[in-house]
């Protein structure tokens, strides 16, 4: 079964009260349950995780590899400043998916850059919380796409874990 790691950076654990004009009312708890929803008709594994500091991330982006086939993460500010973050992704080298619920390349010019991105198989960005379940639904079918083509070892991952 694929299993998923769906990480959120800082301040995401204030959705639903925090800017609800720009984010949506909806709590990342809401919508981590929607996504659970997602997770059973598509029949993976999903593990959450958000912290609002860069090493904490970096520490579970390492911690993916022998466990996870994929991440799905918005890295909220971080998108913007973190080469640590970026680095960390290139160095696990898992497919992953970036979201955003704002549309980031219409809002601030500091916004518009990513260092994710160039890293990440796509960038979802703007349709609110769905961005969350249109980023997994992508993820999924990329992660099968390249199972298929023998492109995805499986058989690398601790069972245990
Ligand atoms: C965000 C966009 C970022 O620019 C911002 O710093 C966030 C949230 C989004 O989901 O729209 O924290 O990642």
């Amino acid at each position: 079964m694929l299993s998923i790691l769906v990480l959120n950076g800082p301040n995401l654990n204030m959705l639903g009260k925090r800017e609800p004009e720009v984010y949506g009312s909806q709590s990342l708890q809401d919508i981590n349950q929607a996504l659970l929803q997602m997770a059973e008709s598509l029949d993976i594994t999903l593990t959450f995780f958000q912290s609002n500091h860069e090493g904490a991330l970096v520490d579970e982006i390492q911690a993916a590899l022998s466990r996870h086939q994929g991440i799905l993460i918005n890295p909220g500010a971080y998108t913007h400043t973190s080469v640590a973050i970026r680095d960390a992704l290139a160095a696990v080298a898992l497919p992953t998916v970036e979201v955003h619920l704002s549309n980031i390349h219409q809002r601030e010019a500091f916004r518009h850059h990513s260092y994710i991105a160039p890293i990440a198989v796509g960038q979802i960005s703007g349709f609110g919380s769905d961005s969350y379940r249109l980023g997994l639904e992508g993820l999924v079918r990329h992660l099968r796409q390249s199972l298929k083509a023998g492109a995805l070892r499986v058989d690398m991952l601790e069972t245990d874990a």
